[in-house]
């Protein structure tokens, strides 16, 4: 693991960009796992901003795997993974929805859908760059504080923590779903590349727990001490507790 400093926001979001788009670069049909919520926003941005001026590499082969879903919204709602991630990165890169695939709560059962996910994550070679945010519990994904540290992708609750933290999608916390499904923390670690992004003052706690913290469940985060490969780009404010 290392932890790589940089003078603002925009710079970690541009040493993000630079990451994702080198290993495009390097192999067209990387397969690239993104996370959503307002962190990676900035990256997204500059990667379409890059696209657009004709600098980015082509993405006519790269294939997507969102992290986690919300469970019980109906089908197409805006603030559904699957809809976030395609508004906020992939249609404006140009990649159809058929080569984006998330943990799935409709299809062919709930009960099922983390084996489901798992064995197309797997189909598709695993994840090259998987791109994360922290939550102030530190939580990774949906992988709330005591997620077991080798889990897979299943069905999770949400704590009141994240419910009001993520209230500001939906206008209120009574409007965020209770239930979700999430890639685990061992998925997670199977990725070769995590890029781990954090930026704001909000998650100063949870960035040094995560990073210089014992490595524990009580902070899922604290995962990436255990991946050979794990970048943590830090803004100066997420950085002022380590
Ligand atoms: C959410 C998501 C995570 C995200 C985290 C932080 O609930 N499930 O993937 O990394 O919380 O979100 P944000 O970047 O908006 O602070």
């Amino acid at each position: 693991m290392e932890v790589v400093p940089r003078g603002s926001a925009e710079d970690v979001a541009a040493l993000a960009a630079d990451t994702i788009e080198a290993a495009v670069r390097a192999r067209p049909a990387t397969v690239l796992g993104l996370a959503t919520g307002s962190t990676p926003l900035l990256t997204y941005q500059e990667l379409i901003r890059r696209h657009r001026a004709g600098a980015g590499p082509s993405y006519d082969e790269v294939r997507c795997f969102t992290l986690d879903e919300y469970v019980g919204l109906p089908p197409g709602h805006p603030e559904s993974y699957r809809a976030t991630i395609a508004r906020e990165l992939t249609d404006p890169l140009g990649i159809p929805p058929e080569r984006v695939q998330g943990p799935d709560p409709d299809g062919a059962g709930l009960p099922t859908a983390g084996e489901r996910y798992e064995a197309a994550l797997v189909a598709a070679g695993g994840v090259d760059v998987q791109v994360l945010g922290i939550g102030t519990d530190g939580h990774l994904a949906f992988n709330e504080p005591g997620s077991s540290l080798a889990s897979l992708t299943r069905l999770k609750t949400l704590t009141e923590q994240t419910r009001q933290d993520n209230a500001r999608f939906f206008g209120s916390v009574d409007a965020v779903p209770r239930h979700v499904l999430t890639q685990g923390l061992g998925t997670i670690l199977r990725a070769r590349h995590l890029l781990l992004l954090a930026t704001g003052a909000a998650k100063a706690e949870a960035v040094a727990a995560a990073v210089e913290g014992p490595l524990s469940a009580s902070c899922p985060a604290s995962v990436v001490q255990l991946h050979p490969h794990a970048s943590v780009l830090v803004d100066p404010e997420a950085a002022t507790g380590l």
